[in-house]
Parts: structure tokens; C-alpha cells; sequence
């Protein structure tokens, strides 16, 4: 409480707007693009489709899917300066030379720029909404590529050109390790881009609303976006998670890293908990049965599905997460798999925000059919009128 009203901590359940892009059914845990669930999309459709679903609000025609992914392909490449960012960032961690790529690419790209002049003089009709629309192609179709030249970089290796026979997700495969991705792992890339190409407004979107909502360009929200998934209680919980899964190495050792996490001020058990989800989130549910079947076939060296096992058995069974209801989310799986794969885990946020970036723009450009700039108050708590005191006499 304060003197001037309630105080929404974290603005938990404030409305900022009305969306058509995603829905969740916090207490059920069920997720929906844009009216499907997110069951029916991973069991039948790829990210593809489903990019273009969050992005155009519809299931796209055969014809309309083909002419889509010619587009993404053609827009793989990036601008030798944003190439040059990130060769200059190869020693850092990928989230930042994620940040600063996309932010170099906007600063040069001729269509972001036509779009700057436009929104100066507050025009937004048709023609800027085309270019809004090329612009969120060309992200989806780069943040691949970024993500992987920071890792040929960071390894000193050659780039890899794309390949145009390749889909989205074996292609960011190929990119990144330079030869033809395993089918299964191609699979379970394509399969994580779609459980998190959207999720209403987590603190990412919300930002990337704050930020076009200046009239600021759709790149720019885009690196904002960015900086804010890289945290620890949002995007980089994945990264996290596997480290703790490393870190124990035994099943049988789960129970007091689950114990430490219940004691007061102790640390946050990374991959269980959710602001909205109190219950067990859909599309951790859908990721662990792919890392089952991933380890099936691969193995579990590290026993990292075995230890992520038996701390979800420990979660669902300690009353001070039941009575808090917190249950693994997204996070806690989707780690183990890229592991396996040979992705570092300092790029399982950069992966994350590979997917996500549909979902940033989706309401970013839906959000401007009604824009209002984010302008919250605060409660002043302070005194007023102080008399100035020179320095001598304090
Ligand atoms: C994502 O919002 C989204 O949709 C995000 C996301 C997306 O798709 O964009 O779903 C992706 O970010 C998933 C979440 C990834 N983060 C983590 O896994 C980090 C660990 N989780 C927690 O930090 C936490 O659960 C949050 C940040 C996810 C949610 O935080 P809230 O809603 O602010 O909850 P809270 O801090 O108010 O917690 C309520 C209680 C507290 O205990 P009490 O003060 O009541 O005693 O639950 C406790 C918290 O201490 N708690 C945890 C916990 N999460 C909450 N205790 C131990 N371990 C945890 N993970």
C-alpha cells in the first residue's frame, strides 16, 4: 500500500491491452496461438507455420507457406557491420553480441530507416505497415544467423554460408556446427522454436512494448527485448538449469538442491515457478517427453534427464512448492537436449530469443494499431521543500 494507492509489485495481473496472439489458462496450463493449442501445433505443425500464424494471425495456404520461407531465406544474410559486431563480441557472452547485432543491423537496414522517417512525422499507415512486416521477416530470418556466426566466431572456426534445402531449424543447426544436422535433433530444435515463439506479455514482450511505444523502430525493441530475456528469472533460467543438472551429476543428490531452494532468501530453483502457470506448464510437459526421447536414443552421459527427473519428483511432492504451486516451467527441460547436441549452454537464451523474436514483433506491430506511450507513476514517499544548505555549513 502507499499513500497514493496501490502499489502493483511487479505489475502482476495488470492489463496493458487486448490481444488476439496467445492465451493462457494459468490455473489449467494451456496455451493457445492464436486460437490453437500448443499440443495440436507441435504434434503437427514447424516453426514455419507457426511463425507465420503468430505473426499474420492465420494458418498460411500451401502457396503462402512456400512464397514465406523463400522470403526467410533470402533475408538470412547480415550487413558486413553487423558481422563485424559480432567478431568484435566473439569473447563475450552470446546474449550481448546478440543485443548489439541486431541493433547494428537495424542502424543500416534501408527499410527500418524509411519506417524511422515516417514514424518522426507520425505516419503509420499502409505502406510503413508493409515495411513494419518486412522488417519482422527479416528478423526472424537473421537471428539465426547471428547466433551462430557468435559461435563460429567465439571457436575461431570459418563462417557457414545457410542453405537454402535446409528448413529453419536445421538450418540454424548446420550454421552453427558446420555439417548436416542428426533428423531427431533437427526435430527438437524446430520443436523448441514453436513452444516458445509466443507467451502473451513476460517481461521481454512487455518491454519491447515500451519501447515501440516511443516510436522507437521494431529493431531497437527487438535488443531491449533481448536485455531483458538474458535474465536469470526469465530466458536465462534454461541456461541455469542445465548448470545444476551439471553441477549435481546425481539423482540422489536432487533432494537437497530442491531442500535449499525452500529455505527463506534461498536461491530460486531455475526452471519451476511461473508468474502465470500454477500448474505444470504445457510446453515443459511436451519438451520432456522429446528429451526422453532424445536421451533414448542418444544416451544421458551426464544424467542430466535422471537428475532433472528426480528434481521433479522432489518439486511435486514438497509441500512448499505445492502450497505455492510451483511446478517446472519451460526452462526445465529444454536444456538437457541442446546439451547433447553439442549447443554450449550459454546459447540456449540466444536460442530462445531465436524463437521469440515472432512473438516480440507480433504484438509489437499489433500493438501499434492502438499506440499509447507507457508513461506508469510512482509514489513519491520523500520529503518536500528542503532548504538549500551551502557545502561549508553541512
Ligand atoms: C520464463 O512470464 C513468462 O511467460 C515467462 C516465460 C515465457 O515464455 O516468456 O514463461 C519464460 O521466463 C519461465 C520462467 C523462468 N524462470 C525461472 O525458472 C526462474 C525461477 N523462477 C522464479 O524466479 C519465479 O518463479 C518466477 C520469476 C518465474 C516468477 O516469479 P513471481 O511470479 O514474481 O513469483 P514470486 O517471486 O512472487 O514467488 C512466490 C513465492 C515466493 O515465496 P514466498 O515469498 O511466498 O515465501 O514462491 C517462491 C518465492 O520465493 N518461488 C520460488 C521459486 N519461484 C517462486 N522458490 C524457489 N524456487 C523457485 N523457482
Amino acid at each position: 500500500q502507499s499513500p497514493c494507492g496501490p502499489i502493483v509489485h511487479g505489475l502482476e495481473d495488470v492489463l496493458i491491452k487486448n490481444t488476439t496472439i496467445s492465451d493462457i489458462d494459468g490455473e489449467k496450463g494451456i496455451l493457445w496461438y492464436r486460437g490453437y493449442r500448443i499440443e495440436d501445433l507441435a504434434k503437427f505443425s514447424n516453426y514455419e507455420e507457426v511463425s507465420f500464424l503468430v505473426l499474420y494471425g492465420r494458418l498460411p495456404t500451401r502457396s503462402e507457406l512456400k512464397e514465406y520461407e523463400r522470403r526467410l531465406k533470402s533475408s538470412r544474410d547480415l550487413h558486413p557491420a553487423t558481422v563485424e559486431v559480432i567478431r568484435a563480441l566473439a569473447k563475450a557472452h552470446p546474449m550481448f553480441a546478440l543485443e548489439a547485432a541486431v541493433a547494428a543491423e537495424g542502424a543500416y537496414d534501408e527499410d527500418n530507416q524509411k519506417l524511422i522517417e515516417a514514424l518522426r512525422v507520425g505516419r503509420y499507415k499502409a505502406e510503413e505497415k508493409e515495411l513494419a512486416y518486412r522488417i519482422a521477416e527479416k528478423l526472424i530470418a537473421k537471428l539465426p544467423t547471428m547466433v551462430a556466426y557468435h559461435y563460429r566466431f567465439s571457436k575461431g572456426l570459418e563462417l557457414v554460408r545457410p542453405r537454402d534445402d535446409l528448413s529453419h531449424a536445421a538450418n540454424f543447426l548446420y550454421m552453427m556446427f558446420g555439417k548436416e544436422p542428426d533428423p531427431l535433433a533437427a526435430k527438437g530444435i524446430d520443436l523448441y522454436l514453436i513452444l516458445h515463439a509466443d507467451h502473451e506479455v513476460p517481461a521481454s514482450t512487455f518491454t519491447a512494448h515500451v519501447v515501440v511505444s516511443t516510436l522507437s523502430d521494431l529493431y531497437s525493441s527487438v535488443a531491449a527485448a533481448i536485455a531483458a530475456l538474458k535474465g536469470p528469472l526469465h530466458g536465462g533460467a534454461n541456461e541455469m538449469a542445465v548448470r545444476n543438472y551439471l553441477e549435481i551429476g546425481d539423482p540422489s543428490k536432487a533432494k537437497e538442491l530442491v531442500e535449499a531452494a525452500t529455505k527463506p532468501g534461498g536461491p530460486k530453483l531455475m526452471g519451476v515457478g511461473h508468474r502465470v502457470y500454477k500448474a505444470y506448464d504445457p510446453r515443459a510437459r511436451i519438451f520432456k517427453e522429446f528429451s526422453r526421447d532424445y536421451v533414448a536414443k542418444f544416451g544421458d552421459p551426464k544424467n542430466l534427464f535422471a537428475v532433472a527427473s528426480a528434481i521433479e519428483h522432489e518439486v511435486l511432492n514438497n509441500p512448499y512448492f505445492q502450497q505455492r504451486k510451483l511446478y517446472p516451467n519451460v526452462d526445465f527441460w529444454s536444456g538437457i537436449a541442446f546439451y547433447y547436441m553439442g549447443v554450449p549452454y550459454e546459447y540456449f537464451t540466444p536460442i530462445f530469443a531465436v524463437s521469440r523474436v515472432v512473438g516480440w514483433v507480433a504484438h509489437i506491430l499489433e500493438y501499434w494499431e492502438n499506440n499509447r506511450i507507457f508513461r506508469p507513476r510512482a509514489c513519491y514517499a520523500g520529503p518536500h521543500d528542503l532548504q538549500y544548505i551551502p557545502i561549508d555549513q553541512r
